[in-house]
Order: C-alpha cells, then sequence, then structure tokens
C-alpha cells in the first residue's frame, strides 16, 4: 500500500472526487445567486402579506414578538443580507455580534458541508470527532492558557467558568462585577447582569456585588472610586468572594471601553486576595487590537479564566493549569454542532492569519473610518448626534438626547431604510453597530453613513 493511501473511511471520503466536485458545485450556486445581492432594496410587496403574517404566527409562538421584524431568507452577500420580504439590509449589527465575516460565506458554506458529510450532528460527551481538538488546540494555543472546554452558547461558558472559580475557591460563594455589566441570562448569570427587569421573578441563587465602571472622563477618580469600593466589599465579606467577572468592553450598557490602568489596579488587588479573574470574552473576542481584550489590555498575567462566543460560532471556556476542575464538573452532551465546530476552525485561522488585529489591522482601519465619518455627522448636526463611541469594530453613538424610546423609533427607522443596529444602554440609549469586519469596505461604511444621516433628520 503506497503512503497516501488514505487509512480511514473519512480520509477516503472527503479526497472523493464526486465530494469536492458536489462542493464546488454548490459554492458556484450560491455564489451566482448571491451575487444578484448588490446593494440594498425595499421589499417585494407580492411577499408582504406572507411575511407579516410569519412573523405575527412566530412571535405568538414565542410568546413574544421580535424586537425587529427581520426573518433571514437564507443567503447574503457579505455586509448584505436578504430578508423574506424580498427586502437586501446592511447587517451592521451582525446577528449581535455572529456573523464577522459577513453573510454566506464560501469559506463558512465550504465547512459546513464538510461538517454535514461528517457523521454527527452535534458533538459532546462520547461523540467528539477530531475537529473538538482541532478547535480547543487553536483556541489554547491563541490564549496562552493550559485549558479549555467547548460550549453551545456564551451563557454556557460563564456558566462552567462560574462553577470552576467556585470550586476552586470553596467555600468562598460571592461574585463581583461591574455595574452595568451583561454576562448572559441564565439562572446565575441573570444575578450578576446589571439589569433588574432581566431577572423579575427569577430567585436569587447568588451573591454579587458591583463595583463601578471606569469613566473615561476621570479616569484617576473613577479607578480610585472603584478600588476603594473593591476594599470596602473585601472588609465587609472577607474570604467569601469566590471571582469577579471582568467585561473589559461593556457591550450590552453602550460600548464603554475600560484601561489598561484601571484594569491593572483591580486585578492586583484581587490576586493578593486569591480571587479568581474572569474575562467574559463573548463579545469583545475578535473585536479590538488583539483577539482577546485582555490581551489588547495587557492583562495576560492576571486572568485565570477567559469566556469567548458570538463570532467564535463555536464558545469555549479557557483556563489555566491552576484552576483545573476535578472530574465531574463540567461535562456537555451536546458542546456544539459540526458545523460551528469546523466553522470556528475557519474562523480563527482568518482572524490570526489576516491582518485584523494591531494598530493598522482591519479592525482599527474599520473603527478609524466608522467613527470619523459619525464625528463628521456629529460636527455637522450636533443636536442629532454624539459621539461615536466604542472600540475596534464595536461603534455606537447616542441619537438625539439617547432617550430610550426615541432611539428605538430611530433603530427602527434605521431598519427600515436598509441598515441594522441595535440599542445598548440607558440614560443614554445609543445606537450600536457590530460591523462585520471580514466583509465590510470603507464604501459600505460610507454607505450606511449616508443612510444614517438620511434617518437622524427625518
Ligand atoms: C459579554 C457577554 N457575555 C455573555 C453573553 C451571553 O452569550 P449567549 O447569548 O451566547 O448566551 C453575551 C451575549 O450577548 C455577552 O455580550
Amino acid at each position: 500500500m503506497s503512503d497516501n493511501q488514505p487509512r480511514l473511511a473519512a480520509e477516503a471520503l472527503a479526497a472523493d472526487p464526486r465530494v469536492m466536485q458536489a462542493k464546488q458545485l454548490l459554492l458556484d450556486a450560491v455564489k451566482t445567486h448571491q451575487n444578484t445581492l448588490t446593494g440594498i432594496r425595499p421589499a417585494n410587496p407580492d411577499l408582504r402579506l406572507n411575511y407579516e403574517q410569519l412573523l405575527n404566527d412566530f412571535g405568538e409562538r414565542r410568546g413574544s414578538k421580535l424586537w425587529f421584524p427581520f426573518m433571514g431568507s437564507g443567503i447574503g452577500n457579505g455586509p448584505l443580507v436578504e430578508l423574506l420580504d424580498g427586502s437586501v439590509k446592511y447587517d451592521f449589527i451582525s446577528g449581535i455580534g455572529a456573523h464577522y465575516l459577513g453573510h454566506s460565506h464560501p469559506a463558512f458554506i465550504a465547512s459546513s458541508i464538510d461538517a454535514a458529510i461528517s457523521d454527527t450532528i452535534m458533538q459532546g460527551n462520547l461523540q467528539q470527532n477530531g475537529d473538538s481538538a482541532t478547535l480547543l488546540q487553536l483556541l489554547t494555543q491563541a490564549a496562552k492558557m493550559d485549558h479549555g472546554f467547548l460550549s453551545s452558547s456564551g451563557a454556557m461558558a460563564n456558566e462552567n467558568a462560574l462553577k470552576i472559580a467556585f470550586q476552586k475557591r470553596f467555600p468562598a460563594h460571592r461574585i463581583l462585577a461591574f455595574e452595568h455589566c451583561f454576562a448572559g441570562r441564565s439562572l446565575a448569570l441573570s444575578q450578576i447582569t446589571d439589569k433588574p427587569s432581566f431577572r423579575e421573578g427569577l430567585p436569587a441563587v447568588v451573591a454579587v456585588d458591583y463595583l463601578p465602571f471606569f469613566d473615561a472622563s476621570r479616569p484617576e477618580e473613577s479607578t480610585q472610586h472603584a478600588v476603594a469600593t473593591l476594599k470596602k466589599y473585601l472588609e465587609r465579606h472577607p474570604k467569601e468572594y469566590a471571582l469577579m467577572l471582568f467585561e473589559m468592553v461593556q457591550g450590552e450598557s453602550g460600548f464603554y471601553p475600560g484601561s489598561k490602568e484601571f484594569f491593572t489596579e483591580l486585578m492586583i488587588i484581587l490576586k493578593n486576595n486569591h480571587i479568581s479573574i474572569l474575562a467574559d470574552e463573548v463579545q469583545t473576542f475578535g473585536r479590538t487590537s488583539a483577539l482577546f481584550a485582555f490581551q489588547h489590555f495587557e492583562l495576560q498575567q492576571y486572568v485565570d479564566l477567559a469566556t469567548i462566543g458570538k463570532l467564535s460560532q463555536t464558545c469555549a471556556t479557557l483556563f489555566n493549569k491552576d484552576h483545573r476542575p476535578r472530574p465531574g464538573l463540567l461535562s456537555q452532551t451536546f458542546t456544539s454542532s459540526s458545523s460551528a465546530i469546523r466553522a470556528s476552525i475557519v474562523m480563527l485561522h482568518e482572524l490570526l492569519n489576516n491582518d485584523y488585529f494591531g494598530i493598522n489591522g482591519k479592525n482599527a482601519c474599520i473603527f478609524e473610518r466608522f467613527s470619523k465619518k459619525l464625528d463628521e455627522l456629529s460636527k455637522k448636526h450636533p443636536k442629532l448626534i454624539q459621539g461615536p463611541y466604542g472600540i475596534g469594530s464595536m461603534i455606537a453613538f447616542t441619537p438625539f438626547d439617547g432617550e430610550t424610546q426615541r432611539v428605538t423609533r430611530f433603530v427602527h427607522a434605521l431598519f427600515d431604510a436598509g441598515v441594522m443596529s441595535f440599542i445598548a444602554g440607558s440614560n443614554p440609549t445609543r445606537a450600536r453597530f457590530l460591523v462585520p469586519a471580514g466583509a465590510v469596505t470603507p464604501n459600505d461604511i460610507d454607505a450606511v453613513v449616508k443612510i444614517i444621516e438620511k434617518v437622524l433628520c427625518l
């Protein structure tokens, strides 16, 4: 037998010319049809009635109306996405951060085809394929952390991190987090997420205390205030804190980045008090000047655990060896789907090899272009827009006075005009964008800003 004879049926299948041909045919077909989506367009009046019915039925069945009348048709072209009403929109919120390479990306289609013929729909306990090992190796190497555990949602990744930290720090049982943070929607995470309406009626399953976040307009004062608050809690509840959760760029509250000095001061105190440090990177992963925001803020030496999600497709909890949990603590029937795991591998190769990071990386260039254009708008219409704010591909501004209802109406009007964004925070409420960095061109950004101006001036 020659050396290049496949040893596995799976290798033979992957190399089968029929598979390669079928894959190419599918990719070509998608390309032909996605190329018809060349810009935004309004809904097709013939589809409107059915579409409205579909949205109403879906909302009824879910038990809550959709926030946007969005239902995808299943095809897009980079930053453009087609909806089932026939409209095409700029997707500048990308599924609240999931579609970093835009829509119908050929590399994801190819990896999904490979996944579709790889037997296992979902991977997990007693059903891992080799892809799970490849992904975990890539993630732990990139994070420079010893271990990792895959999961299918950011919330589950955070839950696993909480369990690891609580087990390590037993009997400590309290958590520290920042005011206005968002951590997910499980029972425990709804307690950490600093929004009362998100935990209305839920039992308090963990004790959480909050520190004020960094204020860029008063860097030293806000740092000292947070340090003083931390010290006060440590005196009030000695040895009771297991971990502190850091959302280093506050996402759901409106894109507020902290600073290296701010985080470092707090983290030194936490280390001295044997409190684990969790970087919740579910929203920041891949979007700053480095793969992880803790690398962007140069905090590697302090971070014990990090969680990722959204654009990574598969979510994960990464942790160092001194936090390795005892057997039995972590296990899941489903860690993620085979297509998501393959997509994560594609995503990591893309991010690590195609100039997203550093001061001249794609993320920084997107921020520069988008924020420059928004800045011009705010100078031209100072009563209509304040900002911009954010970092990398996380960009926000405050329309008008930031009053929630008015901003919500603006974001819906922007949707009707062909641009998808989302609201964030309260007092003020901002309009925010999670830009699909791997798909946008400077012309797309300019086109979106023109639409924003038109809608602001309505
Ligand atoms: C910072 C942060 N943590 C956790 C989560 C929860 O992730 P998921 O919605 O995948 O459960 C989110 C989601 O928005 C997030 O932004």
